[in-house]
């Protein structure tokens, strides 16, 4: 049986009519540069997101590099973030000149560990002189990743950040509309931090059909400063009291995205119950045993903590542990099952980033992740039998 680790088609299908219908739309109304199809989702994302403001841009990369660029972010600062994370979360703040510092990930949810963050805060605040010595004023962002849909501890990276008066960009890449546990209320993702990140790129929750990503934020000045940042820094046209550049997110990528997100959280369930029965066979093949076991399942660590949150984790990506991860992959292969690594490498042992002269063992949690997490088919259509295939495949392997 073929399982494929993402099925676009079987998501195209009932949609395809609608989505031809908008991109005509599109077409007709010769609007082919920003225009009513951006506004329209970009207060659609707004509303859900529940932010005052959402800046349609031209990538989730491109949403990380402007958010930077609006905090004049440059030469010499330096931005904290995660070592385990898609590159382009550490790419953009090489790009302007700036120095990554990176900070350990938690060993159950791969996501930025505020204790190790408090550590490296109290470090620069104490000018310890470590190898990676940088003072505090120099700290001008810090980057938490809601990796593979699940929030980072956000409460507490923010009150760190905050009580140091530091921004907080959240890369929301892979989390859009999940829910966090904020004191008694429920906070979304990109809706904490001076600004979140999205992106629609077709593997994502929301995605589109090239590429496609978003800003949020509440701080009227900030959303004022990304929209004349997205078109070259000019305001007026023509005239720039800033540098900026072509971020522009594309009205057909906008329509299409309208066309997909009535369906979002119904597709956000789907997967959630997906990894519900993927718990549950695992257990039944006495694969994982309460989390331990051959194979460790991901964790939903604010499920009940309050109430009323429904989407804690929106399962972007189901990533399981397991012990000699690559000849598990190369067994898959063999059975027709996708799977993938996210992510193979972490920052500091990437060969661009040399020159920060970081070593094997500067961040062990980030390293074993990059040993045992495997990716597997999670997407909304995924059918019983085809996770029941995956299952079996692994217990006749792993038993
Ligand atoms: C965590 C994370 N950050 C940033 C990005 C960049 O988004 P894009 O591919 O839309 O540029 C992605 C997506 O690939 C991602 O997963």
């Amino acid at each position: 049986m073929n399982v494929p680790l993402l099925d676009i088609k079987a998501q195209l299908a009932p949609l395809r009519e609608d989505i031809l219908k908008a991109i005509t739309e599109v077409v007709d109304s010769t609007r082919y540069i920003l225009g009513p199809k951006v506004t329209e989702l970009e207060e659609q994302i707004a509303a859900y997101c529940g932010v005052k403001h959402a800046v349609g841009v031209s990538s989730g990369t491109d949403a990380l590099l402007i958010s930077l660029m609006a905090l004049d972010i440059k030469l010499g600062d330096v931005v904290i973030t995660t070592p385990y994370s898609f590159f382009a979360t550490a790419g953009v703040i090489a790009r302007l000149g700036a120095t990554p510092v990176f900070v350990d990930i938690d060993p159950i949810t791969c996501n930025l560990d505020p204790e190790q963050l408090q550590k490296t805060l109290d470090e620069a605040t104490a000018g310890v002189i470590t190898k990676k010595a940088f003072p505090l004023d120099k700290v001008k962002a810090i980057i938490p990743v809601h990796l593979y849909g699940q929030c980072a501890d956000m409460q507490k990276i923010t009150a760190l950040a905050q009580t140091r008066s530091i921004p907080v960009v959240e890369d929301a890449a892979q989390a859009i509309g999940v829910e966090y546990p904020f004191g008694d209320t429920i906070k979304k993702a990109g809706s904490m931090g001076h600004m979140g990140c999205f992106s629609f790129f077709p593997s994502k929750n929301l995605g589109c059909m090239g590429d496609g990503g978003m800003v949020t934020t509440n701080d009227e000045s900030l959303g004022d400063k990304l929209r004349i940042l997205r078109v070259h820094g000019g305001k007026p046209k023509y005239y720039h009291s800033m540098v900026g550049g072509n971020f522009r997110l594309d009205p057909m990528q906008a329509a299409i995205i309208m066309v997909k997100y009535p369906f979002l959280n119904q597709w956000h369930k789907a997967r959630q119950s997906n990894a519900t029965r993927y718990n549950q066979l695992f257990q039944e093949a006495g694969l994982s045993d309460n989390g331990e076991g051959k194979i460790k399942i991901p964790k939903r660590i604010y499920q009940g903590q309050t109430p009323d949150i429904e989407y804690d984790h929106i399962f972007n990506q189901y990533v399981i542990r397991v012990k000699e991860r690559d000849r598990v992959r190369e067994f898959l292969k063999k059975k027709d099952i996708g799977n993938e690594v996210y992510y193979p490498v972490p920052f500091h042992l990437q060969k661009c980033f040399a020159s920060l002269g970081y070593t094997l063992g500067d961040f062990p949690e980030a390293e074993k992740a990059a040993s045992r997490t495997l990716a597997l088919p999670i997407y909304p259509e995924l059918t019983d039998e085809q996770q029941s295939y995956v299952v079996d495949s692994l217990k006749n392997y792993l038993n």
